[in-house]
């Protein structure tokens, strides 16, 4: 059976990945390319939809983004939000000018709840608006199916082809029935909606098996939840074909190395190797204070070790990566192409010097949805709902020269600020949570003695994907519960401080 896909033409909207995650949501598979991306390739696709994003561009502007028109004579159904719509408009003669007023926050809808589109809605609606431009001319074949007080065109239908365009985002949260809406352009254009995490897996499974040969497949497992749903699914597809590499690098949290071989012990058949490599980076570390020579260093062992291992194996054809969807959207940053790859997912130069191909079962996901394909196959929560934590470890919380004396204290804290935040309900109400060794030293004093100890900075912040996080608020009783038991029972500590700063302009790491 074909694999059925809504394309999603990024023109440059802060919002296209929300959009993607809806449609997956409703049950369908999108896919994010590029606004500029060729006809031939949209062809390829074949998909069953267009969605045509926001930007924050003009359609009357020089440097206005559009793509091919040829989509228009596909006979693909196509919904234009907001710049999206302006592009429909601009496409069949309407005339699009810049608002009296920019219309920016809520605003009420009247829709035709007798047009496809918008059926099961109230006939007056919540919706979000976000532009400059609107609408002060209909396009040539076009019908308004709903007003809002700035917009008399507040939506538009094409009156023989399944062509729409929205003024406002029914893909953000503050469009509360705009789910409903993206259902209705789904089932529109004829969509089955049945994308779920227990299909995926079924398919990536043939398809795995399909792409392998012979040979075995050479995973970095971290523990985090990407590389672990990657081994999971691997697993389920070729079992003791694979096998998995966790370096234990000294720079984990305190039991972690423990955790995540118990959870792997058990699970599935494929072999799990641990390497105990804290010797070779705590000596990699050695003299070493700059955030990025630390990297550096901890990269290039990581590299060596891995290594090392991959050469007691001959017959391994592959390396897994945990890469996820979102670091392979070329998306149209208007900044030129943005395709991250994370440091630690990337083992170096390993795949070139050992000739091996690379697969990356979970390149289609974000990360809510690794969490459920993660679900199905059986992983515990405890992997699948932990805080994202840094390639480089505790490392790079120990500002300044890291030593093994530093490491285990600062496992110590900050197992007890985690322990307290899972007692206390809180862990999973913020983004992520971590303690900061920092390389200052002060007095205090403890029964009758005076001490000279270690600083610590508690952090906790609430994000939606770590590019943007602010400081979380956590309860004044529980940051002096907190900061009492680390005083209390880990030496080396007398002062304890919560970092208040948002990112940006802080990063949420300190290093
Ligand atoms: P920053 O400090 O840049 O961190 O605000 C954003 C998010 O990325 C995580 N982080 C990393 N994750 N390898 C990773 O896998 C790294 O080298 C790395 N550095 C930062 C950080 O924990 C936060 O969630």
């Amino acid at each position: 059976m074909e694999k059925e896909v809504v394309l999603i033409l990024d023109l440059g909207s802060q919002y296209t990945q929300l959009i993607a995650k809806s449609i997956r949501r409703l049950g369908v598979y999108s896919e994010i390319l590029p606004y500029n991306v060729s006809i031939e390739k949209i062809t390829e696709l074949n998909p069953g939809a267009i969605i045509l994003s926001g930007s924050p561009f003009s359609v009357n502007g020089s440097d206005a983004p559009f793509p091919d028109r040829a989509i228009l004579e596909q006979g693909i159904p196509i919904l234009g939000i907001c710049y999206g719509m302006q592009l429909l408009s601009f496409w069949f003669d309407g005339v699009v000018s810049r608002s009296t007023r920019k219309e920016y926050g809520k605003s009420l809808l009247n829709a035709d709840v007798h047009n496809p589109l918008f059926q099961g809605l109230n006939e007056v609606e919540t919706v979000w608006m976000s532009h400059g431009d609107s609408l002060s001319q209909l396009p040539e074949h076009f019908k308004a199916i709903a007003q809002s007080d700035n917009s008399p065109y507040a939506a538009i239908h094409h009156k023989e082809r399944p062509v729409y365009g929205l003024q406002f985002h029914p893909e953000v949260t503050h469009t509360p029935n705009g789910m409903k809406i993206l259902a209705n352009f789904l089932r529109i254009s004829g969509f089955s909606c049945d994308w779920s995490a227990s299909s995926f897996v079924q398919s990536s499974i043939e398809e795995i098996r399909n792409m392998i040969e012979g040979g075995k497949v050479l995973l970095a497992l971290s523990g985090g939840v990407d590389s672990s749903v990657t081994a999971a699914l691997l697993d389920r597809a070729i079992g003791d074909r694979l096998i998995a590499v966790f370096v234990d690098t000294g720079l984990l949290r305190k039991n972690e190395a423990e955790e995540v071989q118990q959870a792997f012990r058990d699970y599935g058949s494929f072999e799990l190797i641990t390497i105990d490599a804290r010797d070779d980076f705590f000596r990699a570390l050695e003299g070493i204070s700059d955030p990025e020579e630390k990297r550096k260093a901890i990269g290039k062992t990581f590299i060596e070790v891995f290594e090392r291992e991959a050469e007691k194996h001959q017959d391994i054809n592959y390396l897994a990566q945990g890469t996820l969807y979102p670091d392979v959207i070329e998306s149209v940053s208007f900044k030129g192409p943005s395709a991250t790859i994370k440091s630690h997912h990337n083992v170096g130069g390993l795949p070139e010097k050992m000739k091996l191909k690379i697969i990356e079962p979970l390149k289609e996901l974000f990360k809510d949805e690794v969490r459920v394909v993660g679900k199905e196959l059986g992983l515990p929560d405890h992997i699948l709902q932990r805080h994202p934590f840094p390639g480089p470890g505790l490392a790079v919380r120990i500002p300044g020269e890291v030593s093994p004396d530093k490491v285990r204290i600062l496992q110590e804290i900050d197992a007890i600020y985690i322990e307290e935040l899972r007692e206390n309900d809180l862990y999973h109400k913020v983004w992520q949570a971590f303690v900061v060794l920092l390389p200052v030293r002060s007095v205090g004093v403890m029964g009758d003695e005076r001490t000279y100890d270690y600083a610590c900075s508690l952090r906790a912040v609430c994000s939606d994907d770590g590019m943007t996080a602010d400081w979380a608020e956590l309860p004044v009783p529980f940051l002096r519960r907190v900061a009492n038991r680390i005083i209390n029972e880990v030496t080396g500590v007398n002062r304890v401080l919560y970092d208040i700063s948002s990112k940006p302009p802080a990063t949420i790491e300190w290093e």
